[in-house]
């Protein structure tokens, strides 16, 4: 099948080629969705200038030499308005219900590294964390999808300073009774007597200095005791990751630690060449671009005076990795929207170094902020920062009370309280663009009605009982397909831009896309259930093709929404 705004697009294309010469075949055509047509080509307006002619007349030119499968009108100062045949829309329709991938064409494979997620280890995972998850594997599994090479990379903050500290406490602590804290998610606690001690406690101060220094040199011992840490606070990521459903697992683990070694002989390199320069003491680079106060250079500083690393070091020597090692011909960094200047930097430092060439795309996916009710971070009432696993656990509760009233039986209600809760948080993070701010409201997100998870859940499940009560299996279904009522006419308009949304999100990174798309589809199709009777249709015909209409809606339904990590139960 193809998808009909590439058919309109490169029949203009071809008609513009034809009436003002071949230079013309790549020109965006323009194409909009209409209010009097299926879409218009808006191109004769932007031509008309250059071409020394009114917007009409060019309008005018387009329609004479066009060839689409459908008609061609002009109105207004000189829109195009394209519609197409209902037997061409409806064979297009009937071979993406046929299509395995509905639709979605397969990409020229690339190696696609994803950083996602990246929880600091010394502090609570908040909900920042849970949207840089969330969208971040939304992504993954679009791009997988597309057919492209994903390697995840949980880029932990696993290193540096603090663990001097954590390390100690877990020594006072005792390994087993630390252990316990932070596989429950009390890491806050724990990092936070950790840090009152430090203030207080000059004694107990020199000794994580101390391990800092060990920590730094990768001594044995205090390697196994950072260990001990790490796989108790992993412990918790995961069970926060297995509640989720996102698909990280242990082997993609790659934080900060993994790259101390390669430190110092990243500013090494970096100094040698004249990329990286002395600025009082400390080693900098100044990609060019960037100032700040008094329109002095900025810097990118990769080594303090006192000799530590930092954040921009460990980033210069990851960006390296996986563009040398891994062969990324794009890096995705799923990262909060306040970290933008360092990515800019990072970016503009490793190009200079040619660590990152210019084949390789680079992209900061930028992150809002998750708000609470008071417009302010989210916190708890109480102003305590939130335990993630007690918050997607309460997302859970909620959807059970949602469902309480359903006559299943037990186990599979928890199913679908898990499926909706899961969904609804899922959901409302994916479906504002990913660097605008949102507020956290479990009604909102948990609404049967509106654009929320748990209505697109629902949608499916609808469409699934049609089928059940009917005793007709959505996957034996296979029309033929009839577009007699403007209402099914829509709806295989709609179902047919699948394959477009998918490819448009993958090439944007802009998950919002989808799910604005499937709200949509799941708009055009409850019109179409009001106004077209499925099992009661007037004839055999209608029924099969109202049936057809039905199943390839749902499998649209349930294969978006598992690109955005969103699990469909069958009942609601
Ligand atoms: N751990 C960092 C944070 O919580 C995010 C790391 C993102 N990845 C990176 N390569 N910088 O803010």
């Amino acid at each position: 099948m193809t998808d009909p705004q590439l058919v309109l697009a490169e029949g203009v294309q071809r008609a513009l080629a034809a009436a003002f010469g071949p230079e013309y075949a790549a020109e965006d055509p323009l194409i909009r969705p209409s209010q009097f047509a299926d879409y218009q080509a808006n191109v004769a307006m932007s031509l008309a200038r250059r071409l020394g002619r009114a917007p009409r007349e060019v309008a005018q030119v387009i329609a004479d030499h066009i060839d689409i499968p459908g008609t061609v009108q002009i109105s207004g100062p000189g829109f195009v308005n394209l519609t197409l045949a209902d037997g061409w829309l409806a064979a297009q329709a009937a071979e993406q219900l046929a299509d395995e991938r509905l639709g979605v064409a397969t990409e020229a494979q690339q190696t696609v590294v994803i950083d996602y997620s990246a929880p600091n280890a010394a502090k609570e995972m908040h909900v920042g964390h849970l949207r840089t998850t969330v969208v971040g594997d939304a992504l993954v599994r679009v791009q997988e999808h597309l057919g492209h090479h994903v390697i995840r990379q949980n880029h932990l903050g696993d290193w540096g300073t603090p663990f001097g500290m954590l390390i100690e406490h877990l020594l006072d602590m005792g390994e087993e009774a630390a252990v316990a804290q932070l596989s429950a998610g009390e890491g806050n606690v724990y990092y936070q007597a950790a840090r009152a001690k430090f203030d207080g406690d000059p004694d107990f101060s020199k000794r994580a200095k101390a391990r800092v220094v060990t920590l730094q040199a990768e001594d044995p011992e205090t390697m196994r005791l950072w260990h001990i840490f790490m796989n108790a606070t992993i412990r918790y990521f995961n069970k926060v990751y297995t509640q989720l459903g996102v698909t990280l697992r242990d082997e993609d683990i790659a934080g900060e630690s993994r790259y101390n070694a390669m430190l110092g002989q990243v500013c090494d390199d970096l100094q040698k060449r004249g990329i990286a320069v002395l600025s009082d003491g400390a080693l900098c680079v100044f990609p060019p671009g960037f100032t700040g106060r008094e329109n002095l250079p900025l810097p990118f500083m990769i080594r303090k005076s006192d000799g530590g690393y930092g954040y921009a070091t460990t980033d210069l020597a990851t960006i390296r990795h996986r563009v040398q090692d891994l062969k990324a011909d794009r890096i995705t960094y799923v990262i909060g929207a306040t970290q933008a200047l360092h990515m800019q930097m990072l970016f503009a430092s490793a190009r200079l170094a040619g660590w990152l060439p210019d084949e390789v795309r680079a992209e900061h996916v930028q992150i809002g902020s998750v708000l609470g009710s008071d417009g302010k971070m989210f916190k708890t009432r109480a102003g305590k920062s939130i335990k993630l696993l007690e918050l997607l656990e309460e997302g859970e509760a909620r959807a059970a009370a949602v469902v309480a009233d359903r006559a299943y039986d037990e186990a599979t209600r928890a199913e679908i309280a898990h499926a909706v809760g899961m969904g609804a948080i899922k959901y409302a993070d994916l479906s504002v663009s990913h660097d605008s701010e949102y507020v956290f409201d479990f009604d909102r997100m948990l609404a049967l009605t509106g654009n929320t998870g748990p209505y697109l859940q629902y949608a499916t499940a609808r469409i699934r009982s049609i089928f059940r009560r009917g005793e007709y299996d959505p996957a034996e279904t296979r029309g033929p397909i009839l577009l007699g009522h403007p209402a099914e006419r829509a709806l295989a308009l709609q179902l047919l831009g699948f394959g477009a949304v998918v490819s448009e999100v993958g090439a944007a990174s802009a998950p919002h896309r989808l799910c604005a798309y499937l709200f949509d589809t799941a708009s055009a199709f409850t019109t179409f259930y009001d106004n077209c009777p499925v099992l009661k249709a007037g004839s055999e015909e209608d029924r099969q093709s109202r049936l057809a209409l039905a199943a390839l809606t749902l499998r649209v339904l349930t294969q978006g929404l598992d690109l955005l990590g969103i699990e469909v139960p069958e009942r609601m």
